[in-house]
Formats: C-alpha cells, sequence, structure tokens
C-alpha cells in the first residue's frame, strides 16, 4: 500500500474493478466472475459484462443473467474525496462450485 494511501483504498491485486458514473450516484463492480472466479470484461455495445470463462453474462448493474454464476458481480463501497474517487476494499468471497445435488 502507498503511504499516502487512504485506509479506505487499501491494495491491488490483480483483479479491479469498474467503475461507472450514473445519475447521482456511483457503481463499482468486482471484476471477478462469481462463478469460478475469472476476471469478467465489459463490451459497451450490449452494455454487458462477459466471462470468458464458461459464459457467464451479467447485465450493466452487476446482475448474473446467464450462464452458470448464479449470484451478481459484487459491488464494493465507493465515496468521494475531493478529487478522487476511492474504492471500499475488503477480503472478497471467493466463488465457490456446486455440485448438483449439493443443496447446503
Ligand atoms: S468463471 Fe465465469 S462463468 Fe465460469
Amino acid at each position: 500500500m502507498r503511504p499516502d494511501a487512504h485506509a479506505y483504498a487499501g491494495a491491488i491485486k490483480k483483479d479491479t474493478a469498474y467503475v461507472t458514473r450514473r445519475e447521482g450516484d456511483w457503481l463499482a463492480l468486482h471484476n471477478v466472475c462469481m462463478h469460478l472466479g475469472c476476471p469478467v470484461q465489459f463490451q459497451e455495445g450490449p452494455q454487458m459484462y462477459f466471462c470468458p470463462c464458461h459464459g457467464g453474462v451479467y447485465n450493466a448493474e452487476g446482475l448474473n443473467v446467464a450462464g452458470p454464476p448464479r449470484i451478481p458481480l459484487q459491488r464494493l463501497g465507493v465515496r468521494l474525496s475531493g478529487q478522487e474517487v476511492q474504492l471500499q476494499v475488503a477480503d472478497m468471497p471467493l466463488p465457490t462450485l456446486t455440485l448438483p445435488g449439493d443443496d447446503s
């Protein structure tokens, strides 16, 4: 972590986030697919996030709409500090594979 970094920012690993400025607020989505953890990629045309690994698809709000992911992309907290947009980082839950018949 940079010595001048704010506590809210934390360290960035290989993964990152998509940050979108919307009417009146901001949306930050972790780029890790909630199926098995591949990095999703946003495509401007359809305004969707696509996972290259198994065909997972999320809409612009990060909701899972097709493919194997069963839950939305993780949302990150966003706050503004002067001219900086800061993302709240924390340990993210790892996606887990649910086997057929495993309802736990
Ligand atoms: S890891 Fe994204 S669909 Fe499987």
